[in-house]
């Protein structure tokens, strides 16, 4: 994949103007970065907040060319790419919380928003991936929950750096799902770098329910099978996915 980067100092979310790009004939590619969102958008109708130079915000135009039902895989798949950067590049050791969330010691350190479009040119899938750099301008109600780049190596992060290798890496695992058994490939790589895939106690916060229990793998999608008290196997496309405590 060719990458073209635009650099943006503010805009409002780099995922609206990926969108925008693409509905006007952008190939697959573009990447839009910006150094401060106004409007940066997280999952289930959040704010991503994004302070200037606080964290890498980023969204990727594809065009893939792959069976619809393995769409879901896009996402898990910049998550084993975000995963291997951190690692490789910071020594880090991380965890993807299904679906898409990669934390540090259970402190979210990345979000990534997946949203499709029709255009004339095809269906479009933009990644928008939020890097957590720096925890100074953590608002109080996040300092427990999530963490940075800086605050877990006590380094300064070079953006740019961080950019591209992950791009390197994004490249890398998109060529592998768009090869035969290449879905098979990504279930496999997202499956040994999260604790979610097996044996973890979950509630998923549905939008008119809540589900208990053990997830036990994948759907060949993407989705999670969650294992409840009563040997139910409920499968989750979508819901915010809870650790539950030994107190819980
Ligand atoms: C989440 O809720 O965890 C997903 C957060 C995704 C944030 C990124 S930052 C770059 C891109 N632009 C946006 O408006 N959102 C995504």
């Amino acid at each position: 994949m060719n990458f073209t980067i635009l650099r943006f100092d503010s805009i409002d979310s780099t995922n609206t103007e990926a969108l925008n790009q693409a509905k006007q004939g952008a190939d697959e590619g573009l990447c839009i970065v910006a150094k401060r969102q106004t409007a940066g958008r997280g999952r289930h109708g959040r704010t991503w907040i994004s302070e200037k130079d606080a964290g890498l915000y980023f969204s990727l135009v594809l065009r893939p060319k792959i069976e619809n039902k393995f769409l879901p895989l896009l996402t898990l798949m910049s998550a084993v790419a975000v995963y291997d950067v951190l690692q490789e590049l910071y020594k880090l050791k991380p965890d993807i919380k299904w679906a898409n969330d990669v934390h540090i010691d259970e402190k979210k350190i990345c979000g990534i928003l997946a949203e499709m479009t029709e255009t004339k040119r095809g269906m479009v899938v933009v990644v928008g991936i939020g890097i957590n750099l720096k925890s100074s301008n953590f608002p109080p109600e996040l300092e427990e929950i999530a963490t940075s780049i800086e605050q877990e190596t006590n380094q300064k992060i070079d953006a740019d750096k961080l950019l591209e290798n992950l791009t390197r890496q994004l490249a890398k695992y998109y060529q592998i799902l768009k090869n035969e058994n290449g879905a098979a490939t990504i279930r496999q790589q997202w499956a040994i770098r999260s604790t979610y895939f097996r044996g973890k106690s979950v509630t998923v916060k549905l939008e008119n329910e809540s589900v208990t229990g053990m997830t036990c793998g994948l759907e060949e999608s993407g989705a999670l099978r969650v294992e409840t008290k009563n040997g139910e196997i409920k499968i989750i496309h979508a819901g915010v996915v809870e650790r539950l405590r030994k107190n819980d």
